[in-house]
């Protein structure tokens, strides 16, 4: 992640650069000032890995601003932009390493980015800029039918890895229509998905942090669905990945608690996922989906490795006849990653209660289960495509034909 602080005092030029510097995953936009006087001051107290200096405002001011930062903090990359050959030259002259020329675009842009070389990471941030050094797991959690438990999956997977210290989790809530994250946590959230997608064109790092809520007992954040049904057609796919590639400069791990509709946000929130969980129940109709949704979902490349299944509710003891693991995985081709039981009283009370399982029920076979399986998705695991499934996949046919 390279840190970066800007100066341009024009706004017409200031605004489209900051906007394709927040559109980009490996970019953390530290620091943005309007005058070049306060620029050093600014630089010394966000200490970037990147100065972006605009010199067209006053070229005269600009490039004595080069002269001075390039001897204030010579260690610092300086990166000049301007519609004017001979004030490139001239900064480059003064100290200043790279530079583009007005209109910035984006490919230019990542180009100059890619050549500056890493600055050593500083010890001074909170953590939240520290995370965005570190790359940020998404976690996709997606339903084989409607109640298979997703939510129950998503919150307290998002809980459980919120208890580490180094870790800073966030939750969206991409059901956009029926979700329900907001009542398992009961937060309030002030502001929901349906604001930031309304403000896109101003976006920046301190609206979207402000816009998710976080839960007290967990340190969980949660960006929430839209309180307004009518608001969902606001929130477009663009828009959503956008959001994503901006949260993942803030949160080690994002949890996207999807819609059972696979509506085009769901598929950006699967292309974005590093894991798609997808969660299942022994019984026929999940099982059936989760065949076809592997169909609908193999035709797309890079989704279907990303799948790991979730058997949620395993051993619910009043199903007669429960389908055995082995022959879902058999139906399905593909190893269980993962088997949660069925708790109604833990499961069930703490919904009720608006508390996540690590607060309400910490000892609980279900939370132990999601416990497990939240340290199982951690990085050093991040490979693992086996399940913990006692029984190995058999290769005869398929027993839902
Ligand atoms: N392991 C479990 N043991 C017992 N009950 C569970 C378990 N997992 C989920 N439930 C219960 O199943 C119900 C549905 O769970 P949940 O809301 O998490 O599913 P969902 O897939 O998100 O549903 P929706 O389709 O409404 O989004 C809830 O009442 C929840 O308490
Ligand atoms: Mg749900």
């Amino acid at each position: 992640m390279q840190r970066i602080a800007i100066v341009d005092p024009i706004d017409a030029t200031r605004e489209p650069l900051r906007n394709l510097l927040l559109g980009i995953d490996s970019v953390w936009l530290e620091a943005e000032c309007a005058r070049y006087e306060f620029f050093p001051d600014v630089i010394q107290q966000s200490s970037p890995d990147v100065a972006i200096v605009s010199l067209d405002a006053d070229r005269a001011k600009a490039i004595q601003l080069v002269t001075q930062i390039a001897a204030d903090s010579p260690d610092l990359p300086i990166l000049v932009v301007s519609s004017d050959h001979q004030s490139i030259l001239q900064a480059l002259q003064r100290g200043a390493k790279f530079f583009l020329t007005q209109p910035v675009v984006l490919e230019e842009l990542l180009a100059a980015l890619r050549r500056v070389p890493p600055r050593g990471a500083t010890a001074a941030f909170g953590k939240e800029t520290a995370a965005a050094t570190k790359s940020c797991q998404v976690i996709a959690v997606l339903g084989s039918r409607g109640g298979i438990g997703c939510t129950t999956v998503a919150v307290n997977l998002g809980c459980d890895l919120a208890r580490h210290e180094t870790n800073n989790v966030a939750l969206v809530d991409l059901d956009l229509a029926l979700g329900d994250a907001d009542v398992v946590l009961d937060p309030s959230p002030d502001h929901t998905l349906a604001d930031v997608a309304m403000n896109i064109e101003r976006l920046d790092m301190t609206f979207l942090r402000r816009s998710l809520v976080r839960h007290e007992g967990t340190g969980l954040s949660l960006l929430a669905h839209p309180v307004q049904m009518q608001d969902i057609g606001l929130i477009h796919e663009e828009h959503l990945q956008r959001v994503l590639n901006l949260l993942k400069a803030s949160y080690t791990h994002l949890i996207l608690d999807l819609s059972k509709g696979l509506t085009p946000t769901d598929l950006m929130a699967l292309r974005i996922a590093d894991i798609i969980l997808l969660v299942a129940q022994l019984e026929l109709s999940s099982i059936r989906n989760v065949v076809r949704m592997l169909l609908t979902l193999g035709a797309e490349e890079g989704l279907t490795d990303k799948i790991r299944i979730v058997m949620n509710r395993v051993g619910a003891d009043n199903v007669e006849g429960e389908i055995s693991l082995q022959k879902a995985e058999e139906t399905i081709g593909k190893p269980i990653f993962w088997q949660i039981p069925n708790d109604a009283r833990a499961v069930i009370s703490a919904r009720n209660n608006g508390v996540p399982l690590i607060l309400h029920a910490p000892k609980s076979k279900a939370h132990l289960s999601i416990l497990g399986l939240a340290d199982a998705l951690s990085p050093k695991d991040k490979d693992h495509n086996g399940p913990p499934a006692k029984e190995k996949p058999k290769k005869k046919a398929g027993w839902f034909r």
